[in-house]
């Protein structure tokens, strides 16, 4: 089995691919692979925030603007970051969310459904098919299921539901296929972590609300973006290297599966 790294941080010498890049979790984790060596390819819809995190990451991130929907541009993508920087070794794909989609049932309308599946569902497999002629023996697949696929949520619609937990599926099907190459798939399903529009949503509640949401979690505090992208970065690293086709719940003991 390939081993990364050679003594410079785990991933020196290795390319890794981020969607969803420049967004509140991606940027933590483009944060953590750069500044473990790698070169990183900085994948997301939103050019400003692509440049933007690029300038903030420094020398070793690329920026690549596009949409994962797009099964033809991720072809392109990863043809290009092989050519350009080799691999990609790892793929993480964080592209996704609710995407600014309703919540309540009676106001989900078919484009909602399409939007959502199309970026966390089909996007993530156009990743991952495109990613796995070029992981090679001792490459990493990270998927990004949610807490809200593993157990209803109130803060997600149906569709989002949905989509996380097909990401579940996805991931298992994919290691079983991969395992044979060395490539090796996990998910994250990450608990409520406060970026963006869900910063705002936390302090636009009660103190009544907000301690209802605390105390839901066992260990009854928010989370630090570390916490979700030292968990991503484990999953792709050598020390995880007999851990294939596992859903990791990072959620501060919200939710706990048998
Ligand atoms: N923050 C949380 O509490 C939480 C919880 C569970 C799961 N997640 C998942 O983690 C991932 C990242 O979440 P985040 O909180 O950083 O959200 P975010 O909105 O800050 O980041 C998502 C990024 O994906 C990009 N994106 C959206 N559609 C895209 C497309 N079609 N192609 C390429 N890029 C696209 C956005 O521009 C954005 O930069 C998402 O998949 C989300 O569902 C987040």
């Amino acid at each position: 089995m390939a081993r990364f790294g050679d003594g410079a941080g785990r991933f020196a010498g290795r390319t890794v691919v981020v969607t969803g890049g420049a967004g509140g979790i991606g940027r933590a984790v483009c944060a953590g692979f750069a500044a473990e060596g790698a070169t990183v390819a900085v994948v997301d819809v939103n050019a400003d925030a692509v440049a933007d995190a690029v300038s903030v990451l420094g020398t070793r991130a690329h920026g690549f603007t596009l949409d994962v929907a797009d099964a033809g541009a991720v072809a392109e993508l990863m043809r290009r970051v092989h050519a350009e920087h080799g691999g990609p070794h790892v793929l993480v794909t964080l592209a996704g969310g609710s995407l600014g989609t309703p919540r309540d049932l009676d106001a989900i309308a078919p484009e909602h459904v399409d939007l959502v599946l199309d970026v966390n569902v089909k996007g993530t497999l156009y990743c991952c098919q495109a990613a796995a002629p070029h992981l090679g023996d001792g490459g990493a697949i990270v998927t990004v299921a949610s807490i809200g696929g593993r157990q209803p949520s109130p803060v997600t619609g149906v569709p989002y539901a949905a989509a996380k937990a097909a990401v579940g599926g996805l991931t298992r099907r994919l290691a079983k296929e991969l395992g044979a190459s060395g490539v090796r798939v996990n998910a994250v399903a990450p608990g409520l972590f406060l970026t963006g529009r869900l910063q705002g949503m936390f302090d636009a509640m009660s103190d009544a609300e907000r301690r209802e949401v605390l105390d839901a979690i066992p260990l009854g505090r928010m989370p630090e973006l570390r916490e979700i992208a030292d968990p991503v970065l484990f999953l792709a690293s050598d020390e995880a290297s007999y851990i294939t086709g596992v859903t990791l719940d990072v959620n501060g003991g919200r939710y706990m599966p048998a």
